[in-house]
C-alpha cells in the first residue's frame, strides 16, 4: 500500500452475493433516452456502456419505474413486461463486456413526478398521501391497501425481471422523495392505518417490498435499498419536520434484518433538494427548461415566472440557498453514512459530490463507507476511475458541481453542459452530448474507442 492508501480505491468490495472490482459506483443519472412503451434504445445502451468502459466497478441504472403509474417522466426505460427481459439482458452484456457490473434501481415516482405524460396524466398519481408534493405542487391520492398490495408485487416481479436478464443485483429507490420515502418520512406521510404513524409502521411498505422481493428471487439475488440519511423535507419554510438520522439508522437495521446485502446513503426528502445534488442551481437555466413542467403540477405556472423573471428570483433563491448553508459538498452524506455503517454489519455506500481520490481514500479508511457513488463527476470525466489509476487526485477539467446538467435533464438531452468545461466552445459541448445519440436497428454492444468523454 502507498502512503496514501488509495490502492482502497481499486481494491475489490465483496457483498454477500456479488463481488464489485473497485469501490466507486456510478450512481443512477436519468435522462430521457428510452421509449414512450418503456422499452430500453441503443441510446440507453451506448451512454451505460461509457462509464463501464471508463473503469467504475458497477452501474446502478438510472431510475426504472417498475409500472408505467410510476414513472417521473416519460422516455425512461421501464422493467413491468417480461418483454423488456432480453432488452435489459443486451444492456447487462454491454456493461458486462468492459468488465462492471449493473444493479437495476427498482421505483416508483408516488406523488414525485416531473412530467405526468400521457401514461399516468389521465390518472391521479398513487402516493402515501393525498396532500399535494409541495415543490412543483403534483396532486396525489393516499394508497388504499389493495394498491399498496399492488406496488408491492410489481416491485418482486421487477426484481425478477431483472434477474432473469442476467443482471447482477437490484436496489430499491427509497431515498430523494419518491413513493419509498412518501411512506417513510415523517413530514409527508399522514396515514391513520397501519402505514403511518410510527417509524415501524411508516417503514412496513419497504419491509413488505423487501421481503416480496426476497420470495420472489430468494436469498441468492443482491439486493441493496438507497437510502435517506436525513430526509430533511424542508424545502418549504412551513413543511413538516422528516425523519432524522436515527430513523435512517433504525430503517438500515430493518433492512439488513429483512435480508438486504448493503444501503447505499443519500439524503433529502424531494429530487432534486437544495442538498441533493449539493453545489450551484443555476435559474437562468431553469428560466429555459422548466417551462416543460409548467403544467405539471399546481404551482408549476408560479415556480416558472419566478425563474424567468429575474426580479422575482431572489425569492426562490432564498427558498433553496438558505438550507445549503455549512454543508460541504464533497461527502455531504458522510456523516450520515458513518452513523449508519456504525450499525449495520452489511457493507454501505455513500453518494454526494465525490471527485477526489483522496477523499474517497478517506472516507473508506476512516470506517465511513465501503464505497461511494458518483453521478456527475463522472458525467463530466465518464473515465475518473482511470485517471484516479494513473495517479491523478483529480481531473484536469472537473466538475464544476454548477448543475447544468440536473436542469437540464427534464428537456434536453443527458450530459455535461458546463460549457467552460469545453473552452467555451458550445458546438463542441453539444457534439460530445449528442455522441450518444445513434441509433442502430439492434441493439449492439459500443466499442471502447470513441465512447468516452471528457
Ligand atoms: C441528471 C441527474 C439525474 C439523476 N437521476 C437519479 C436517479 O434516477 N435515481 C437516483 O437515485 N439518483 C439520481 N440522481 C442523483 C445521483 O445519483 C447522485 O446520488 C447525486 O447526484 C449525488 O451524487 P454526485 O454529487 O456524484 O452527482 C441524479 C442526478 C443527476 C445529476
Ligand atoms: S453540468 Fe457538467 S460540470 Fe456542471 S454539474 Fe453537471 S457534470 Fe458537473
Amino acid at each position: 500500500m502507498d502512503a496514501n492508501g488509495r490502492e482502497v480505491i481499486f481494491s475489490p468490495l465483496r457483498f454477500r452475493n456479488l463481488e464489485v472490482k473497485n469501490r466507486i459506483f456510478r450512481s443512477s443519472i436519468s435522462g430521457r433516452f428510452d421509449n414512450e412503451d418503456g422499452s430500453i434504445t441503443q441510446t440507453r445502451i451506448n451512454w451505460e456502456s461509457k462509464f463501464a468502459a471508463g473503469g467504475v466497478g458497477a452501474i446502478i441504472s438510472s431510475y426504472v419505474p417498475v409500472m408505467m403509474e410510476g414513472r417521473i417522466i416519460a422516455g425512461y426505460g421501464t422493467v413491468h413486461r417480461d418483454a423488456y427481459i432480453p432488452l435489459w439482458q443486451k444492456l447487462g452484456e454491454a456493461v458486462h463486456a468492459h468488465g462492471a457490473k449493473f444493479i437495476m434501481q427498482l421505483s416508483h415516482s408516488g406523488r414525485q413526478l416531473d412530467l405526468p405524460g400521457i401514461h399516468n396524466k389521465h390518472r391521479i398519481a398513487r402516493s402515501a398521501t393525498s396532500t399535494r408534493e409541495p415543490i412543483n405542487g403534483v396532486p396525489c391520492q393516499a394508497m388504499d391497501k389493495a394498491e399498496i398490495a399492488q406496488v408491492v408485487k410489481a416491485f418482486a416481479d421487477g426484481a425478477w425481471r431483472a434477474r432473469e436478464a442476467g443482471l447482477d443485483g437490484c436496489e430499491l429507490h427509497s431515498a430523494n422523495g419518491y413513493l419509498f420515502t412518501q411512506f417513510l418520512s415523517s413530514g409527508i406521510n399522514d396515514r391513520t392505518d397501519e402505514y403511518g404513524g410510527s417509524l415501524q409502521n411508516r417503514a412496513r411498505f419497504l419491509l413488505e417490498v423487501i421481503d416480496a422481493i426476497r420470495h420472489r428471487v430468494g436469498r441468492d439475488f443482491h439486493l441493496q435499498v438507497k437510502l435517506g440519511g436525513v430526509d430533511h423535507n424542508n424545502v418549504m419554510p412551513w413543511d413538516k419536520v422528516g425523519n432524522r438520522i436515527e430513523d435512517a439508522v433504525q430503517i438500515a437495521k430493518w433492512c439488513e434484518a429483512a435480508g438486504v446485502d448493503a444501503i447505499h446513503v443519500s439524503s433529502g426528502s424531494s429530487f432534486p433538494h437544495p442538498l441533493n445534488p449539493p453545489g450551484d442551481f443555476p435559474l437562468d437555466v431553469l428560466s429555459t427548461t422548466y417551462d416543460t413542467m409548467i403544467t405539471s403540477g399546481d404551482f408549476g405556472l408560479r415556480n416558472y415566472l419566478m425563474f424567468r423573471y429575474k426580479l422575482l428570483r431572489p425569492i426562490f433563491h432564498w427558498i433553496w440557498f438558505r438550507l445549503k448553508k455549512g454543508h460541504p459538498v464533497e461527502g455531504i452524506s458522510l456523516e450520515d453514512a458513518r452513523l449508519i455503517k456504525q450499525s449495520v454489519s452489511i457493507p454501505v455506500i455513500v453518494t454526494g459530490g465525490f471527485q477526489h481520490a483522496s477523499v474517497i481514500t478517506d472516507a473508506i479508511h476512516s470506517g465511513a463507507c465501503d464505497g461511494v457513488s458518483i453521478a456527475r463527476s463522472l458525467i463530466a470525466n465518464n473515465d475518473l476511475v482511470k485517471i484516479w489509476e494513473q495517479g491523478a487526485d483529480q481531473p484536469e477539467r472537473p466538475c464544476t458541481y454548477c448543475n447544468r446538467c440536473l436542469v437540464n435533464a427534464p428537456k434536453n438531452p443527458l450530459g455535461c453542459y458546463e460549457v467552460d468545461r469545453y473552452d467555451g466552445d458550445y458546438d463542441r459541448m453539444i457534439q460530445t452530448i449528442m455522441s450518444i445519440y445513434s441509433t442502430h436497428a439492434d441493439l449492439k454492444i459500443p466499442a471502447e474507442e470513441g465512447l468516452l468523454t471528457r
